[in-house]
């Protein structure tokens, strides 16, 4: 519950939303190509963009001819996307874990680096089952174990042996470990799950972008810096900028990413499984 409170205290601030819409997409699209091909999303594909945030994916979904939706539990978030993606058929304030949508409704269903944001990951993959029909197909992302960009500030925080007091959560790498993510799918609802491991680069201006990235447009980590002293977090930020020399490049900064990306399928009853993914038919 404190976790959920916290996450959903975080992204509800206009001023984090903000700074997620302006900065954050550089780490976090590069994922999306294989999100909207592991569902198959074409024209007219009805997808579901859970915990769209912005619109990350829902723009490029719209960008395919896709009948869009997307959901999340920030209204902050949600007018964010509302004005950057015209032209979709709805945006809905509702939990991951209890959406407030009708069994069947979607024939694919995108969300990128929701999961770990959720109290529950496991009830929302069994949520994301009820609202396709059969033969629908979801995919999720989350970060993999080598995403530099992701560990950081984690890092920073270990080698300064700082634990900022924050609520038991899921970790930052649950179900990075091979297979754990396909069986998430496999035991809450999907069949024909697979994953894969998608990597790339956040492209940003200089380190101080991305410091403030996180400061000012994160959930969990915001909270953890900003419950530390002023010293620590300066040490933090110190330690965190001297680390990401090795990734300056002539325009700024280049971050390796890495992220699983799993797939699955809600089969037809009495029907074959539905097939790995839908771009390969
Ligand atoms: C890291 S952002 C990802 C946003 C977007 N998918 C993207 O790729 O940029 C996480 C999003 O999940 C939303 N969120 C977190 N927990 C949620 C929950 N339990 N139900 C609905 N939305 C949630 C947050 O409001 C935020 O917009």
């Amino acid at each position: 519950v404190a976790f959920a409170q916290l996450e959903r205290d975080a992204w509800s601030a206009p001023g984090v939303a903000a700074t997620y819409a302006d900065l954050f997409p550089a780490m976090v699209q590069f994922t999306v190509p294989g999100l909207l091909d592991g569902v198959g999303a074409q024209p007219g594909t009805r997808l579901l963009d859970l915990a769209c945030g912005p619109g990350t994916v829902a723009s490029e979904a719209r960008r395919r001819g896709a009948e869009v939706t997307g959901v999340d539990f920030s209204r902050a978030m949600l007018l964010r996307a509302r004005a950057a993606v015209p032209g979709t058929r709805g945006w809905v304030t509702g939990r991951s874990e209890r959406l407030p949508i009708r069994d069947g409704r979607f024939e694919a269903l995108a969300s990128n680096f929701g999961l770990l944001h959720f109290a529950d990951p496991t009830r929302a993959i069994a949520e994301a089952a009820r609202v396709l029909r059969p033969g629908g197909r979801a995919a999720f992302t989350i970060w993999g174990a080598g995403a530099v960009g992701l560990r950081l500030i984690p890092e920073a925080l270990e080698a300064l042996h700082l634990t900022p007091p924050l609520p038991p959560a899921p970790g930052f790498f649950a179900y990075a470990e091979p297979g754990a993510l396909r069986r998430a799918f496999e035991e809450n609802g999907f069949d024909s799950a697979e994953e894969r491991t998608i990597s790339g680069f956040a492209d940003l201006a200089s380190p101080g972008e991305y410091w403030r990235m996180f400061l000012d447009g994160s959930a969990r980590t915001r909270a953890g810096l900003l419950a530390l002293a002023p010293e620590d977090r300066e040490r933090v930020r110190t330690h965190v900028l001297g680390r990401l020399a090795e990734y300056r490049t002539s325009h700024g900064l280049q971050v390796p990413v890495t992220a699983v990306l799993g797939t699955a399928g809600r089969s037809i009853p009495g029907g074959p499984p539905v097939g790995p993914t839908l771009s390969a038919r």
